[in-house]
């Protein structure tokens, strides 16, 4: 019998069950991939505690995985069973050995690039390609601030910037993360938990501060952030891992500069068929020419996806973690 992740009701790693979940049948438009590898994501965790609402209860976990389509449905033309494929969106349930969902948030894997990798990075890598390529069109040479740098997005993001000439100061929380960030092409690193940031970012950029900070940690860092920023610039908040942003009063964005402020989503990029490959085939790219190299720091049986999202939430990861089926 295959096997699934579920819960019945949100709350901490221990909702999570390992159940018996026959594979689905797919529907017209649909495919069945037979899961490779699965990525984990701080995402997984808001729709875990409820943050993020699930459609229904009990519900599947998971968005981005890896492995082979084992089934078409009616209509389903630009795939074939056996083909290698990827995806990071559609409907939860990823943390399975098999997961049946839209055949259009599928793409197709090359070759060059592994199953473990690919579920290592559809989420994290579309999401820097759409926070440096497109939500802020990065040129080379900005300067700009991105938080939690040693994670599974930040990770990717420091190569990223890096290969752009973007000078990226990441923020971690201890002196090994630093090293890592700095590693995967950080251009200054600060101890959020140690320093004043601002202060730093002041130091660092003669004053003049930042073109662009990006901000997943949500509500302990967005004063700071606010205050990183030149006159007129661009403040991305795209996560919520201390808590959401909240409350807020709009005056707040005139008293630190004439600011702008965007709350950006995958799915809210990656929202057409067009867009999901050009940002993939783009992604792929940065990977077959070793640009950005995915770090896969932990894995773990699907089976221990609480303690997995339990090592993440704590702080104890870093890089990307997969689940394997
Ligand atoms: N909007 C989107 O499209 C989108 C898509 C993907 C991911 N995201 C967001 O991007 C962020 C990174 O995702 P990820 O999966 O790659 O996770 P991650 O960065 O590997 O893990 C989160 C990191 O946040 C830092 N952090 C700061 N305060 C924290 C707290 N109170 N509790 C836990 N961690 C805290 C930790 O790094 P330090 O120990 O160095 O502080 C931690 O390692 C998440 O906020 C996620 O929601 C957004």
């Amino acid at each position: 019998m295959s096997k699934r992740i579920q819960f019945s009701h949100t709350g901490g790693p221990e909702v999570l069950e390992f159940v018996d979940a026959p594979p689905v049948a797919p529907g017209p438009g649909e495919a069945r991939v037979k899961n490779a590898a699965i990525g984990l994501n701080f995402i997984d965790i808001y729709v875990r505690t409820g943050l993020y609402p699930t459609p229904s209860l009990p519900s599947g976990l998971g968005s981005e995985g890896a492995g082979v389509v084992d089934a078409v449905g009616a209509g389903v033309t630009h795939l074939r069973e056996g083909d290698r494929v990827a995806y990071a969106q559609g409907p939860l349930g990823a943390y399975a050995q098999y997961h049946t969902l839209p055949a259009d948030k599928l793409v197709s894997l090359p070759d060059a690039v592994s199953f473990e990798t690919a579920a290592a990075c559809m989420l994290k890598g579309l999401t820097t390609q759409y926070l440096l390529r497109q939500t802020y069109p990065l040129k080379g040479g900005e300067t700009i601030l991105w938080h939690a740098a040693a994670g599974g997005v930040g990770s990717i993001a420091c190569q990223w910037a890096r290969a752009l000439g973007v000078r990226l100061i990441g923020t971690t929380s201890s002196p090994e993360k630093a090293a890592l960030a700095r590693r995967n092409g950080a251009w200054e690193v600060i101890d959020y938990s140690r320093e004043n940031v601002v202060e730093r970012v002041r130091e660092l950029t003669d004053g003049a501060m930042c073109d662009v900070v990006y901000d997943s940690v949500g509500k302990d860092t967005w004063e700071t952030s606010l205050d990183c920023l030149k006159p007129r610039s661009l403040m991305v908040s795209f996560g919520n891992a201390s808590g959401a942003v909240d409350g807020v009063n709009l005056g707040i964005l005139n008293r630190k500069g004439s600011q702008f402020v965007t709350r950006p989503s995958l799915n809210g990029y990656a929202d057409t068929r067009e867009r999901l490959e050009g940002m993939a085939s783009e992604l792929f790219a940065m990977l077959e020419s070793g640009q950005v190299k995915v770090d896969i720091a932990q894995r773990y049986p699907l089976a221990e996806a609480g303690e997995a999202q339990h090592a993440l939430a704590e702080r104890r990861t870093t890089g990307s973690t997969i689940l394997l089926p």
